[in-house]
C-alpha cells in the first residue's frame, strides 16, 4: 500500500457491494452527498431487488416534499449499478462492503477486492459484529482494511461506529470519521471487539425481551409498550428485532456468544425457531408481527369495573394519586379487602414478589401489583400490573377494565423480579457498565452510541445514573436471585459506584 492515505476530500467515488437493507440505504447515503457510486450486487436479480428498494426510497422523499424531481435524478445519475465486483470496484476510492453476515462470504469477497481494487482504495466492512481484523487477515493489505458500521435505517440514525483492527493507521480511521461527519453523521471510534458498543449492548437486550415472550412474562405488545411508554425509546424490542431482520440479530448474537461466553448472549429458542420458519421480520412480511395484512387488534370487551376495590396504601404515598384517580372515578376505595372487595391492590416492588404482599393482604386470588416506572425513565406515568401466579384468571381482567376506567397507561407481567420496564433496562444498564468497566468505551461514547444509534432519549448510563445504582443493583441482585442466570449479577464496577454514591455520568446534561 502507497504511504500517502486518501483524504476524505478525495473520496468522489466509492462502491457498496450488497445492496440489501443497509447496502441501498448507505449507496443513497453516499449519492446524496454528491459522490459517485458504484452499486453492486452478485447477481442481475439482487440488483434489481436492491435498485428497486433504492429508487422507492428517492420516490418517497420526493413525494414527501424532501427532495425535488430534479434532484433525484442527479442523485440516480450519479450511481452506476452493475454486477460485475471487479469491474465494479475498479476504480473506487473507498469501499463499503455490506454482503450477509457470513465470515467465509466475506473474507472470500475481501480477497477478490485486495485483486481488483486500486492499492491506495481503504476497503471498508459494514460487519455488524464479525471480526474486522480476521476479514482484513486474508488481504495483501489489511491495514487499509477497517470497520464502517451504519444502523438501521441508514439514511436516519446518525451514528457511525468507525472500526479500527491493531493495524489499521490512526489516519484511516481519521478520514472514515471526516468522511462520515461529511454524510451528516456522527462518528464513534472504537477497536475491533464483537458487537462493537452498540450491537454488543442492543442484542443482549433485544434477545432478552424474546426471553421474557417465550417465558410468558407479558404478551408481544406489552413487552413492547413496556421500552416505549415506559423508557422513551423509539420502538418497542420485538419491533426492533423484526426491523432488523431475525437472521441478522441471530447471527450477532452467534458472534457475542463465540467471543464472550456466559449466558448473557445464548439465544433465546424463540428466536432460532422464527428463523428457521423464515420468518426474519419486515423484510420477509412476518417476524414477531405480521406486516402482510392490517393489525387486526380485537376490540374484545372489556370485563366490568368491580364496585370496590382495596388499595393497600404505603408510608410513602406512592399509591395516592392512583387512590384519588379510582374515587375519582366513582369507584369505592377501601384500605382492607372484604368479601364484597372485588380487586386488591399493593404497591409493587420490582425487587420482592408481589405474592408475599398478596398473602399479607388475604384474598390473594383477587390480588394486582401497580408498579410506575421509576425514575431514569422519560416518560414516567405507563403503570405495571403485576400478576402473582396464584392470582385468579379474571383478576387480569379486572384490573385491565379499571385502568382503561381510570384512563391508566398500563402493561400487564408476571410477578418476577424487574417485572417488564426494569428486567428489560437494569440487565442493558449492566452491560454498559461492563463495555467501561473492560476499558472499551467511555461512558460518554457509550451513551452518544446509543441516542444516535438507536434513538435512545438518554444513554443508559445516564439513566442508570437517574434509577440509582443502588436501585439498579437491588433489582439485578433479585433477577439474580429469581433465575440463577450470573447474567444478571451486578458488574463489581456497578457495585462499587452504587456503595460509593458515584455517577457514571457526573456533570452530563439532564
Ligand atoms: N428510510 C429512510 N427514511 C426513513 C426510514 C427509512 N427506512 N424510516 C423512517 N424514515 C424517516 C421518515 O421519512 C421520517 O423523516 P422526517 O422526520 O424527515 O419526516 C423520519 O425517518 C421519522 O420516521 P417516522 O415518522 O415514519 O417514524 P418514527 O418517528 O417512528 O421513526 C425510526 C422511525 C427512525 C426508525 C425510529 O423508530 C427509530 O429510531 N427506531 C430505532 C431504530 C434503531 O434502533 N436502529 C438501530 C438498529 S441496530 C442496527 O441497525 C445495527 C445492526 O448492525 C443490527
Amino acid at each position: 500500500m502507497t504511504s500517502s492515505v486518501i483524504q476524505p476530500g478525495d473520496i468522489g467515488e466509492v462502491a457498496v457491494i450488497g445492496l440489501g437493507l443497509m447496502g441501498s440505504g448507505i449507496a443513497e447515503l453516499i449519492a446524496r452527498s454528491g459522490r459517485r457510486v458504484d452499486a453492486i450486487e452478485i447477481n442481475q436479480s439482487f440488483l434489481d431487488q436492491g435498485m428497486a428498494r433504492l429508487h422507492a426510497s428517492l420516490d418517497k422523499a420526493v413525494s414527501r416534499g424532501k427532495l425535488t424531481d430534479t434532484a433525484r435524478d442527479e442523485i440516480l445519475a450519479r450511481i452506476r449499478p452493475t454486477d460485475d465486483v471487479s469491474a465494479g470496484v475498479a476504480d473506487a476510492d473507498l469501499v463499503i462492503e455490506a454482503i450477509p453476515e457470513r465470515i467465509e462470504l466475506k473474507k472470500a469477497l475481501f480477497a477478490q477486492l485486495d485483486e481488483a481494487c486500486r492499492a491506495d482504495a481503504i476497503l471498508a466492512t459494514n460487519t455488524s459484529s464479525l471480526s474486522v481484523t480476521e476479514i482484513a487477515g486474508g488481504t495483501r493489505y489489511p491495514a487499509r482494511v477497517a470497520g464502517l458500521h451504519f444502523f438501521n435505517p441508514a439514511p436516519v440514525m446518525k451514528l457511525v461506529e468507525v472500526i479500527s483492527t491493531v493495524l489499521t493507521p490512526p489516519e484511516i480511521a481519521e478520514t472514515l470519521a471526516l468522511l462520515s461527519r461529511d454524510l451528516g453523521k456522527t462518528p464513534v471510534g472504537v477497536s475491533d471487539r464483537a458487537g462493537f458498543i452498540v450491537n454488543a449492548l442492543l442484542l443482549p437486550y433485544l434477545n432478552h425481551a424474546v426471553h421474557l415472550l417465550e417465558t410468558a412474562q407479558a404478551t408481544r405488545e406489552d413487552i413492547d409498550k413496556a421500552a416505549t411508554a415506559g423508557l422513551g425509546l423509539p420502538m418497542g424490542p420485538l419491533t426492533l428485532l423484526d426491523l432488523i431482520g431475525l437472521d441478522t440479530c441471530l447471527a450477532v448474537l452467534e458472534t457475542l456468544q463465540d467471543e464472550f461466553g456466559g449466558t448473557r448472549y445464548v439465544h433465546a429458542p424463540l428466536l432460532r425457531k422464527l428463523c428457521d420458519a423464515k420468518l426474519f421480520g419486515r423484510k420477509s412480511g412476518r417476524g414477531f408481527y405480521d406486516y402482510r395484512r392490517q393489525s387486526t387488534v380485537a376490540d374484545h370487551e372489556l370485563a366490568p369495573v368491580p364496585g370496590e376495590v382495596a388499595l393497600i396504601r404505603e408510608r410513602d404515598g406512592r399509591l395516592d394519586e392512583l387512590a384519588s384517580q379510582i374515587t375519582a372515578a366513582g369507584i369505592g376505595v377501601v384500605p382492607q379487602p372484604s368479601d364484597e372487595t372485588g380487586l386488591v391492590i399493593v404497591a409493587a416492588d420490582p425487587r420482592h414478589r408481589v405474592l408475599d404482599a398478596a398473602l399479607a393482604a388475604g384474598h390473594p386470588a383477587e390480588v394486582v401489583g401497580v408498579h410506575f416506572a421509576a425514575a431514569g425513565n422519560a416518560k414516567p406515568g405507563l403503570a405495571e400490573l403485576v400478576l402473582p401466579d396464584v392470582t385468579a384468571a379474571g383478576t387480569a381482567a379486572k384490573a385491565a377494565a379499571l385502568a382503561a376506567r381510570i384512563g391508566l397507561n398500563a402493561v400487564v407481567s408476571r410477578d418476577r423480579p424487574g417485572f417488564l420496564i426494569e428486567a428489560l433496562a437494569y440487565a442493558q444498564f449492566n452491560d454498559a457498565v461492563r463495555m467501561f468497566q473492560d476499558g472499551y468505551a467511555s461512558p460518554a461514547d457509550i451513551d452518544t452510541a446509543m441516542m444516535l444509534g438507536c434513538g435512545y432519549p438518554r444513554g443508559p448510563l445516564q439513566m442508570l445514573d437517574e434509577a440509582g445504582a443502588a436501585n439498579v443493583v437491588g433489582v439485578l441482585e433479585a433477577m439474580h436471585a429469581a433465575t440463577g442466570d450470573p447474567a444478571f449479577t451486578p458488574v463489581p464496577l456497578l457495585a462499587e459506584y452504587a456503595t460509593a454514591g458515584n455517577l457514571f455520568r457526573a456533570g452530563a446534561e439532564g
